[in-house]
């Protein structure tokens, strides 16, 4: 039975860390692992490579529905292109931030992400996990950090990664991105209703991943 397999939400604005700590957490629990704005991400690269306008909502559903998608460990492809570099792309990265705001979009991207809950658990990271997707969710956490932070991890990331970057565009792209996830009428971006708030500016990733274990922990005892 499904509602039986535990879900752990990590919801949090973009370069947060969130993906790192869900990842971690993911691995020390042995629980399968959702990149759900890897989703997004994968439907607009498809979308900007099809040269589909922002205006064909309906175009771009259709993408999101039939994404020819394959995860291999950390690896996502499409079709038989590994794309996991790709994906990360400051360009991908806010068109997938537009895209996210259409509904249809999120609809058809629905029964993809609930298709991830399976034994022995789940930690999905996204921005509407534990307030739409989820919220059956036994821990809800809303992973944030300072938009600075932020922005020196993301840079940190763009460089290793052999991307150019600016700290300058990183912050406006933030503030920018942030607005657009934490403002539009559909799932935006906010703290589900119980989540445990971690701001991270200040810590490590170890760290955060202690924190979220000992919770998980604590949520266990009481259900
Ligand atoms: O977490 P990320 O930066 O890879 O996500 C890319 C974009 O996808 C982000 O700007 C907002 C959107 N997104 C979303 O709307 N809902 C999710 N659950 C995950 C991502």
């Amino acid at each position: 039975q499904t509602t039986a397999i535990p879900v752990i939400t990590i919801d949090g604005p973009t370069a947060s860390g969130k993906g790192t700590v869900a990842h971690r957490v993911a691995d020390r629990l042995g629980f399968h692992y959702l990149d759900s704005g890897a989703l997004y991400r994968l439907t607009a690269l498809t979308a900007l490579r099809h040269g589909t306008a922002l205006s064909d909502e309906h175009g771009i559903a259709k993408t999101a529905e039939k994404l020819p998608v394959r995860f291999a460990g950390d690896a996502m492809w499409l079709a038989n292109e590994n794309v996991t570099d790709a994906i990360r792309a400051e360009d991908v990265g806010n068109m997938a931030s537009k895209i996210a705001a259409l509904p249809t979009v999120r609809h058809a991207l629905t029964g993809l992400q609930l298709g991830f809950r399976k034994a022995p658990g789940l930690v999905a990271d996204g921005r509407d996990m534990g307030t739409v997707i989820f919220p059956q969710a036994i821990l809800k956490v809303f992973l944030t950090a300072s938009v600075e932070a932020r922005a020196e991890r993301r840079y940190k990331q763009l460089i290793g990664k052999g991307f150019a970057a600016n700290m300058e565009d990183l912050l406006k792209d933030l503030r920018e991105r942030d607005a657009r996830d934490s403002n539009r009428a559909i799932a935006p971006l906010k703290p589900a209703e119980g989540a445990h708030i971690l701001d991270t500016s200040a810590m490590t990733a170890d760290e955060a991943v202690e924190q979220v274990l000992k919770w998980y922990a604590a949520a266990r005892k009481q259900s």
